[in-house]
C-alpha cells in the first residue's frame, strides 16, 4: 500500500515566517532600487493566484510544458534505464503538468518514489488533492517537503541513494540571474549521484508582443498576483500600502533577456510598515522591482550546463519552438 506524506522542514522561514518576511521586506524596500523577492510571491493566495494564471490564454509556458510532457514524456524516459528511482520535484507548484509524466512513467512499469517540494505548503496540498483526484489509488509513495530550494538540496543529500530524476519544471529557473543560476546548479550537482538525470524547463527568448502579452494579461490576474504581495505585508507586518496608487507592469529587458515585472508608485507618497516601524517613501513614479523572468536561447543552455557539470542528453521542444525541457545527466 502506498504511502502519502507531507514533511515541514523547519528553517527560519517556516518557524518564523513574520520575522523572515519582515527582513526581506526592510532590505528590499531599503534597497536602490527599491526591490522584493520573488518567492513572496507564493502565500496561500498567491499560489491560488498563479494556478489562474496559468490557465489563461497568454500565458503559453504551461500549455507548451504540458505538451512536451504529454507528447514527448516516453521519450524523456527512455534515458532512465533503471526501473526503481526517486522523482524529485522542486518548486513543484500544483503539479498539474508531472501528472502527464507520472501517467507515463506508470505506463513503462516502472516504480518510483515521489518527492515534490515546495515553499509554498498550499502548493504541496493541491498537488497531493491532485494526485488524488487522478488516481484512484496512489500506485507510488509520495514524500511532499514543506522547504526552501537549498534545505531541499541539502535534504536530497542526505536522503537519497537510489537512482534520481530531479524536475526543475515551469521556467523556475528563469527567477534567477546568471551568477545565482550557476550557483543553484551547481549546489545541485553536489546534491546529486553521477548518472542522475535532472529535467530543467526553459523559456525560450521569441516574438516581444507574446512575451509582453504572457506578463501583462487582459483579465489582470498577474497584477493581482503582484498587489497580493502588498498585502500580505500590509497584513502581515502592518502596512498601509494602497495599492490604487500603484501601477503594474511588465517589462522585457532588450539587455538581460528578462521579463521584469514592477509594481510602480504613481505619486510621491510614504508607506508605514509597523512592524519594522520605519516609514518608506517613493518618488513619483519610483518602481518596485518584483520579478525576474530569463529568456534562454539555446547556447545559454549549453552555457549552463557545462559549467555547472551536467552533460546535456537530449532537448525537448514545443511545436512552436517557445519553451525547452532540457534533460542533463550528472558527470562526476
Ligand atoms: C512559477 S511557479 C512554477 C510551479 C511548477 N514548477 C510548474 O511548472 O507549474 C514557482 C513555484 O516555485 C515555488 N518556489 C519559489 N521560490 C521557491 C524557493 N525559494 N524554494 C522552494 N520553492 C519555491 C513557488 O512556491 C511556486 O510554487
Amino acid at each position: 500500500m502506498a504511502t502519502k506524506k507531507i514533511q515541514v522542514i523547519s528553517h527560519d522561514e517556516v518557524d518564523h515566517p513574520t520575522h523572515e518576511l519582515a527582513l526581506s521586506v526592510l532590505e528590499g524596500l531599503s534597497n536602490r532600487p527599491k526591490s522584493l523577492p520573488s518567492r513572496l510571491f507564493y502565500d496561500d493566495v498567491g499560489s491560488d493566484l498563479f494556478r489562474q494564471i496559468m490557465k489563461l490564454d497568454e500565458y503559453y509556458p504551461t500549455r507548451c510544458e504540458a505538451e512536451i510532457l504529454e507528447k514527448q514524456g516516453s521519450k524523456i524516459l527512455s534515458h532512465l534505464k533503471e526501473t526503481n528511482f526517486n522523482l524529485v520535484e522542486l518548486g513543484c507548484g500544483d503539479g498539474a503538468k508531472t501528472i502527464l509524466l507520472l501517467k507515463n512513467i506508470l505506463e513503462q512499469n516502472k516504480s518510483l518514489k515521489y518527492v515534490p517540494l515546495d515553499i509554498s505548503k498550499a502548493a504541496v496540498e493541491s498537488l497531493l488533492e491532485n494526485l488524488e483526484a487522478e488516481f484512484n489509488e496512489l500506485p507510488f509513495d509520495v514524500q511532499g517537503l514543506v522547504a526552501e530550494y537549498f534545505q531541499g538540496l541539502t535534504w536530497l543529500t542526505e536522503n537519497v541513494a537510489q537512482r534520481n530524476l530531479v524536475l526543475f519544471l515551469g521556467s523556475n529557473i528563469g527567477n534567477f540571474n546568471r551568477p545565482m543560476a550557476l550557483r543553484f546548479l551547481r549546489h545541485l550537482w553536489h546534491s546529486l549521484n553521477d548518472g542522475d538525470l535532472v529535467l530543467i524547463g526553459f523559456d525560450l527568448k521569441k516574438d516581444l508582443d507574446v512575451l509582453y502579452d504572457a506578463y501583462n494579461d487582459k483579465k489582470g490576474i498577474t497584477k493581482k498576483f503582484n498587489f497580493n504581495v502588498l498585502d500580505r505585508i500590509n497584513q502581515t507586518l502592518g502596512g498601509n500600502f494602497d495599492c490604487s496608487k500603484f501601477q503594474h507592469q511588465g517589462l522585457y529587458n532588450i539587455q538581460s533577456g528578462a521579463m521584469e515585472s514592477y509594481l510602480i508608485s504613481q505619486e510621491e507618497q510614504i508607506v508605514h510598515i509597523k512592524e519594522l516601524g520605519k516609514d518608506f517613501k517613493f518618488a513619483p513614479w519610483e518602481p518596485i522591482h518584483m520579478e525576474y523572468s530569463y529568456k534562454y536561447l539555446d547556447q545559454d543552455i549549453q552555457f549552463l550546463s557545462r559549467s555547472t557539470g551536467f552533460e546535456i542528453l537530449e532537448n525537448f521542444t514545443d511545436e512552436k519552438g517557445y519553451f525547452v525541457d532540457s534533460l542533463w545527466k550528472v558527470k562526476k
